[in-house]
């Protein structure tokens, strides 16, 4: 099975650089018209640059088609803009891979509420605006592929990282429901979860690892994710070539009866609760009520 992408339009978030910059150049190279936004700024989200428009040159050398986009996503007006130039452009918008994202990395208690905001805006505001602007677009074309950029601090936390790990987490449930929402209109919706050696992590990675950790091994999953027969409502790890899947599980737990649900029978009952044997794994949230139900019945 070979994957195309001619004929298709994707917006890349964060395509100046590091993982975006490698899922722009190799959704072009399969035939994609791509709009690369990039606001050009620092790690921490300071100042502009024209980072997008280098990576455009890079696409239109190797013969592809982009246009740059400055736009910051955290700007529904700037991010509306920015679809409506790649419609007219290209006639559409079928792919938004939401990539862009700062660092604002301090212990809880020593992060400001500032450096809260500002992390959250980015990475849950800035995507929830640019699938705003693009939600319609795909409704109406019954056509869409959205890829939400979480991270392992979403999923399991990282000392330094809590306004970065509630963004990112948020950006999970956030795909879940709109996963659910799109089915209908063939837009499906997935979370990846990338490990690899860009400015925002060179650091965190011994030298020797730095070239196993190329953005361009991690471009092929994002690419399945946003491809014609990707899977939907998915979780993916995706770091040096070994991509894996997340899942938030729920246990069979413990059922109590109404006159023994106590905050002693909890206590005394943990080991069953948290005992992995027989957990399920929920495609949505109504399926939790529904298994609190299937145990009230006796299952
Ligand atoms: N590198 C990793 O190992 C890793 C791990 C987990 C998650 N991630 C996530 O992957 C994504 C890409 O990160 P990266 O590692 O390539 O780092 P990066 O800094 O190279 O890329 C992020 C890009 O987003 C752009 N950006 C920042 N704010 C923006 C805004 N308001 N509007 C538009 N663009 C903006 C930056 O200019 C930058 O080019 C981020 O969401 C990051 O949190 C990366």
């Amino acid at each position: 099975m070979s994957i195309s992408f001619e004929g298709r339009v994707a917006i890349v978030t964060g395509g100046g650089g590091g993982l975006g910059r490698s899922y722009a150049l190799e959704l072009a190279r399969r035939g994609a018209s791509v709009v690369v936004n990039d606001l050009g700024g620092a790690t921490d989200g300071s100042g502009r640059g024209n980072a997008a428009a280098a990576v455009v040159d890079e696409i239109r050398a190797g013969g592809g088609t982009a246009i740059a986009s400055g736009a910051s996503v955290t700007d529904l007006n700037e991010v509306q803009a920015m679809v409506e130039e790649a419609s007219s452009a290209f006639g559409g918008v079928h792919i938004l891979i939401n990539n862009a994202g700062i660092l604002r990395d301090r212990s809880f208690a020593n992060m400001d509420a500032e450096d809260f905001r500002a992390v959250v805006d980015v990475h849950l505001i800035g995507s929830a605006n640019c699938t705003k602007a693009v939600w319609e677009v795909m409704r109406s074309q019954d056509y869409g592929r959205l890829l939400m950029t979480s991270s392992s601090t979403g999923l399991y936390g990282n000392f330094g990282q809590a306004n970065y790990g509630a963004a990112k987490m948020g950006l999970v449930g956030f795909a879940r429901t709109l996963a659910l929402e799109g089915a209908k209109y063939d837009i499906r919706v997935n979370t990846i979860a990338p490990n690899a050696a860009t400015r925002m992590t060179e650091s965190l990675f011994p030298p020797d690892l730095l070239g196993r950790f190329r953005p361009e091994l991690v471009a092929p999953a994002a690419l399945f994710l946003v491809s014609e027969e990707a899977p939907t409502n998915h979780i993916v790890g995706a770091g040096a070539g070994v991509i894996q899947a997340a899942f938030v599980t729920l246990t069979r737990g413990l059922a109590l009866a109404e006159d023994e649900c106590t905050p002693e029978a909890v206590a005394a009952g943990w080991d069953r609760i948290i005992d992995r044997e027989d957990e399920i794994v929920p495609r949505s949230g109504v399926e939790q009520t529904m298994s609190i139900l299937a145990r009230l019945q006796g299952a």
